[in-house]
Formats: structure tokens, sequence, C-alpha cells
């Protein structure tokens, strides 16, 4: 059910992470800026661009931007800002050899979390520390160039979800422990964080065991928002992009389920969040919005006319380089 954006004033909405591939030389192009400040307005809090890869890290797949000192950086943040909203960045990494499948769903799911345990064992204390470092250094840059709001994306099977969860790292304390100092000295240097996690991989025997437990170890966390996305890219992307009616209801009901978990947290939902019956959802359960924003940069002023489905957004599992929509013919 959508609801008039007028009322919707104690609850704050963020454009969620978009991997648009509007890149010139590994750099965000005129489209990239363009395509944030036209979505940007005083109705969002914030517009968070998405999987920007940390300096040192890979990319999840060709047209992934590396986050460097280059003033770009600084004009994107600047150009949400003056649309009215907060500019927030998403800092990631996958791992060198990486390879985003094409596929939606996944063949062999416990070979993506075999292959994980291993990856992350080998990396051993001192890479992991390295990985950790990179994301300190990321986010003291974004900062300058004047990002408010910093997201780390632990969340669709990239390297710091696998690193996050002991169920695949044993050594996640350590990991836990560095993310919440980081939080920290966020916190105090007056920008706002969050973290995004996969309420659950797709593979059902992974996601039968401990899978609250990670959930609530998360949202512990010192940050001031949980991002709570669901599915890892190379097992199951339906999670990731839910459009099913099942699919979406039982993101919403998991999603909804860890918020009641945690009161005094701050949760953001997604899975065509503004489409539920938001007056009915418990106060730290804020909006996070891609596809109808995507579809219509003016989409919170119009919000009956978003996303029709067409799946064309999907460029990457489609072979394409960049952005398309059916809808925003721009792309
Ligand atoms: C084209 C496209 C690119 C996306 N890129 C990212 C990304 O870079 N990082 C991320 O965490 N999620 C990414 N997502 C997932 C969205 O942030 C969002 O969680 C998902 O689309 C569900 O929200 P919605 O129903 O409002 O679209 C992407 C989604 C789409 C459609």
């Amino acid at each position: 059910m959508i609801n008039g954006i007028a009322t919707l004033n104690d609850r704050r909405i963020f454009f969620l992470g978009v991997n648009t591939g509007f890149l010139a030389d590994g750099k965000p192009d005129e489209r990239y800026l363009r395509f944030y400040a036209t979505r940007s307005s005083s109705s969002l809090h914030c517009a968070i661009i998405g999987n920007v890869v940390v300096p040192g890290g890979y990319g999840s797949n060709a047209v992934s931007p590396t986050l460097t000192a280059e003033p770009v950086w600084t004009d994107l943040a600047a150009a949400i800002r003056r649309g009215g909203s907060m500019p927030g960045i998403q800092l990631a990494t996958a791992w060198e050899g990486y390879a985003g499948s094409r596929r939606f769903v996944g063949a062999k799911p416990h070979e993506i979390i075999q292959k994980a345990r291993q990856l992350v064992t080998g990396m051993g204390r001192g890479r992991i520390a390295g990985v950790l470092d990179s994301f300190e250094a990321a986010a003291a840059m974004a900062e300058r160039h004047g990002f408010s709001h910093i997201q780390l994306h632990a969340a669709h099977g990239y390297l710091l979800g696998l690193l996050v969860d002991s169920r695949i790292n044993s050594d996640s304390m350590y990991v836990l422990e560095r993310l919440a100092t980081l939080a920290v000295i966020l916190r105090r240097a007056k920008v706002e964080t969050s973290i995004r996690i996969s309420l659950k991989t797709g593979e059902p025997n992974f996601d039968n065991i401990g899978t609250a437990d990670f959930q609530d170890t998360i949202a512990r966390l010192p940050f001031d928002y949980i991002d709570l996305s669901s599915g890892f890219y190379n097992i199951d992307k339906r999670l990731i992009y839910p459009t099913h009616p099942n699919i979406l209801a039982a993101r919403l009901n998991e999603s909804l389920e860890t918020g009641a978990r945690h009161p005094d947290r701050a949760f953001i939902l997604s899975g065509r969040a503004i489409r539920h019956d938001w007056t009915k959802l418990p106060s730290n359960v804020h909006l996070g919005l891609c596809r109808d924003l995507i579809a219509n940069p003016n989409f919170l002023q119009e919000p009956h006319s978003g996303c029709h489905n067409h799946n064309k957004c999907h460029y990457y599992s489609r072979g394409s380089s960049h952005l398309t929509c059916g809808r925003w013919l721009n792309a």
C-alpha cells in the first residue's frame, strides 16, 4: 500500500546502493552525477551511492568504481547535498578472482558457502587486518570528500559479509571489534553510519542454523542503522531484488522480527519497502528504496508511479555494462 509521502515525516527515507556502471576511465562520469543529483531532494534523508570499492580492494564487476582522492567524489557528494539529501557512500570489496554469476539462482549454493569458508581461512589474521585497514582508510577518505553517511557493505556475499559471520569466519570477533571501533570513531566525527547485511544467504542448510544469532550480533554493533538486505549474489539474486509476493512477505517478516528483537536500534527496511503499509511499521524501522527511484527520479513526489518490473535494471545479469531501465529512458 502506498501512502502520501507528506505524512512520512517521522520516517527517514534512504536511496539504497545502486551500482550504476556510469563510469568513464573507472571514475564516476557526468551520467553518474546527474543520476544522483536528480534523485536527491528534501524528502529523501540520504542517497547512498552503491558498491564503491575501498582502495586496494576488488570490484564485484568491471564497472565498480574504486574510491580515490580525486575531486569527482567531492563533486558527487556536493551534488547530492545541493539536491537536498545527505550524501552517503557504500564501501565494499570482493576479492581477487571474484566473478559475479549472471544467473539469478546459482546451481550449487553449498559450494559457494564452502568456498567462502576456504577463502577466509586462507586469509588468516594478517590479510583480514589489511582488509579492515582499507575500510578505515576509505571511510576517512569518504569523510574528506564530504560524505556524511558511511555504509559498510557486509551483504550479498562480498568479503566483509563473510568476515563478520562466525558461521564462515572463526575469527569474526576480531572483525566485529574493529568495525565497532570504526563506527564509534565515525560517530564522534558526526558521520552517520550503517552496516548492510543479508538476512539470509539463500542456501537453506546454512540459513537454518544460527541466522538469528548472526543478525543479533550485527544489531548490537554501534552503527546508527542496520540496513537489512537479503541473499548472496552468487546463490540467489531473487532475495536481493525481490519481486515475488512470497519472497517480499518473507523479507518483510524477517526484517520486522529482527527489528522487534532490538527495539532500541534503528533499521532500514528494503524490498518494495514503501509499498508496505508503513504506517503500521514500528518506529525503529526506516525505509530504503531502490528500483522505484531508479524508474522515476520524482518517485517521492509521485509515489504511485514507480518501477514496473521490466527487469531491465539487472544490467550485469543481462550482459550490459551500465544501468538500464524500462521506464527511465535516460539510462
Ligand atoms: C540495478 C541495481 C543495482 C544495485 N546495486 C546495489 C549495490 O551496489 N549495493 C547494494 O547493496 N545493493 C544494490 N542493489 C540492491 C538495492 O539496494 C535494493 O536493496 C533492492 O533493489 C531492493 O530494494 P527495492 O525493492 O526498493 O528495489 C541494487 C539493485 C538494483 C536494482
